[in-house]
């Protein structure tokens, strides 16, 4: 059954270069307990599911019925969505995917998370049911440059953490691999999100590992009927196996698709 509803705004405002920061309710929430998850928004008033847009949850409070969102202006659809105010609607599917597997990694076990990018908001809410279950997290955060950094703080409340831009220009230079390297970075679980070359470069560095990945494809409509998320599955010589990112993932183990 599609879930769908017309959230309310709550709140809306930029956090970040580009990024934005929106919080919207609706009865629906109360769904949103699988960290994740993704959410399939329709920002123009056309009926077309292909025009909808994933954005990953980034935190929710199921009490409060409030789910917060963090998006990047890079088109005409975000831009629009960005100008719209509290009490504003938007018309929201979701929430849709399998999320992150909190139960492969043990009370008193370390989980790593590393973020790339928009791929950092969704790993916000695994960290905080993560540490609620008794987990330790340590999270490693890569971003362009320092006006592209957002939530150090909130990830820092909830354990350690480490930022890294590509230029050097806040925190640690370089990639998120040569962090986890440099620091020597112990962990059971890895849980990772962001864009596929450092998802690629995670999953050829700790294939041995307990790593589970977060794929942001470019999607239609998210929910298994269109194809346009498919990606093929490792091993698989007949190239006939293929694996839908909206309902098969969006997060899958390592070594299960080809990224
Ligand atoms: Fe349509 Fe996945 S987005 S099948």
């Amino acid at each position: 059954m599609i879930k769908k509803d017309l959230f309310i705004i709550m709140k809306q405002e930029t956090i970040a270069e580009n990024i934005m920061e929106l919080t919207c309710t609706s009865p629906l929430t109360k769904q949103m307990t699988e960290p994740g998850q993704f959410l399939h928004l329709r920002v123009d008033t056309s009926e077309d599911l292909l025009l909808r847009r994933p954005i990953s949850i980034c935190d929710v409070d199921v009490e409060n019925e409030t789910v917060t969102m963090l998006y990047r202006i890079d088109g005409k659809g975000t831009k629009r969505l960005s100008l719209k105010q509290p009490g504003d609607t938007i018309n929201i599917l979701g929430p849709l995917g399998n999320g992150f597997p909190l139960e492969a990694t043990e009370r008193g076990e370390t989980a790593l998370l590393v973020g790339g990018g928009i791929g950092v908001p969704p790993l916000y809410y695994l960290s905080k049911q993560l540490t609620e279950r008794g987990v330790k997290v340590i999270h490693v955060l890569g971003f362009q440059n320092q006006v592209n950094v957002f939530y150090e703080n909130e990830f820092s409340a909830l354990g350690e953490t480490f930022i890294v831009t590509a230029d050097g220009s806040y925190g640690e230079k370089g990639f998120v691999t040569d962090v986890i390297k440099q620091k020597d970075i112990s962990f059971d679980t890895m849980y990772t999100c962001g864009p596929t070359p450092m998802l690629s470069a995670l999953q050829t560095a700790y294939r041995e590992k307990r790593l589970y990945l977060s794929l942001e494809e470019r999607m239609g409509c998210g929910v298994g009927a269109c194809f346009a998320c498919v990606c093929h599955v490792e091993g698989d010589t007949t190239q006939t196996l293929y694996r839908k990112v909206c309902t098969d993932g969006p997060v899958f183990p390592v070594g299960e698709v080809v990224l």
